[in-house]
């Protein structure tokens, strides 16, 4: 079993902080929408499709809370600005929001209704996404194979078995022996995430600092590099969090297969290179501090959040309906299929 790291019930969402994580495991109520904006900004929830989910919980919330002293519409649109601007890279988060809008009319209960409905349909979906992942991932899971992964795109960062996780909860489950290291992802440590969710259920992983990662690749006999992702674009370029590039960079010198688990929700369409995606830039503290303890000078300190990863260091993108080509013809291909 898995921690939940998103629980929805009778207007409270309660959230698992995973800033706390692995040490602590507390949870957060929200019960106003600012709570839930918060909670996404320091990054208590994390992680492209937990994003998505808590603020589709979030504008369920902001309609709960909802006095009448303005007009609805007016007010939801509020609502959906302040949590649309929490985080800026996941398209998740406008995805979702952008869905959450079309089911607001000026009926308050009808919207309420909706609205819920909604939000728990993005959260099972989400599910049936991670395990359709997994399922296509599985044949790359054989015996005695070994992955790297980065970050955290496991089952803390979604509803249920992550993106890029989601094969090795499958292939555990079916007793097959694997092995995987897990950067520990300067300056946030999600990889420290990765490594406490994959050893609670019994499946081999070792930490990694994010510099020794190349030489895994050199000396471990790696079978893949499986990442997850913030932003696709229509290009098959990859935004995942910053320390993916040199991993990629490392694999393809390597020879080693890179795939991204990339779920349909995390395609942005609208931009055709990832140079319109706009990257995060987070505080200098994450870096000169680790947790209270500072361990740098005061100097000035460049601490994007995410980086970008060119199509053509990618071996495959494994969304929900397969494992397609990183280039526009397939994406453009998968999406017309879908849509049909
Ligand atoms: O800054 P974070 O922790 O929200 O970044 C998370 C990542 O970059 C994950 O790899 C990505 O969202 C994939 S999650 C399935």
């Amino acid at each position: 079993m898995t921690l939940q790291s998103i629980q929805y019930k009778d207007g409270v969402l309660t959230l698992l902080d995973q800033t706390k994580l692995p040490h602590d495991i507390q949870y957060v109520d929200c019960t106003d929408y600012e709570a839930v904006a918060v909670a996404i900004e320091d990054m208590i929830v994390r992680g492209a499709p937990a994003i998505g989910i808590t603020a589709a919980y979030g504008v369920v919330i902001g309609a709960l809370q909802y006095n009448g002293d303005k007009d609805f519409i007016i007010y939801m649109q509020n609502v959906i600005t302040r949590l649309s601007n929490t985080r800026p890279t996941a398209i998740n988060l406008l995805w979702a929001l952008d869905r959450m809008s079309q089911v607001i009319t000026e009926d308050v209960n009808q919207s309420i209704v909706a609205l819920e409905k909604l939000a728990q349909h993005i959260y099972e979906e989400d599910k049936s996404i991670n395990d359709r992942i997994g399922k296509h991932t599985l044949p790359l899971i054989k015996p005695n194979s070994t992955f790297i992964t980065h970050c955290n795109p496991g089952s803390l960062a979604t509803s249920a078995l992550g993106t890029a996780t989601a094969g090795f909860y499958l292939a555990h489950a079916q007793n097959i022996q694997f092995k995987v290291f897990s950067d520990e992802t300067r300056p946030r440590f999600q990889g420290a995430l990765t490594a406490f969710e994959l050893s609670q259920a019994g499946i081999d992983v070792t930490t990694i600092t994010d510099s020794t990662a190349a030489t895994v690749l050199q000396q471990q006999g790696v079978t893949a590099v499986i990442v997850g992702c913030d932003r696709v674009a229509l290009n098959g370029d990859v935004v995942n969090k910053i320390g993916t590039l040199p991993l990629a960079i490392a694999a393809k010198f390597y020879n080693v297969p890179f795939y991204v688990a990339a779920p349909t929700p995390t395609f942005d369409l609208m931009v055709s290179s990832v140079d319109a995606i706009p990257i995060e830039a987070r505080n200098a503290r994450e870096v000169t501090h680790i947790y209270d303890n500072k361990v740098a000078a005061d100097v000035a300190v460049y601490n994007p959040a995410f980086d970008i990863t060119p199509n053509s260091l990618i071996t495959g993108l494994i969304t929900e309906h397969g494992i397609i080509d990183a280039h526009e013809q397939a994406i453009a291909k998968l999406f017309e299929e879908v849509k049909a």
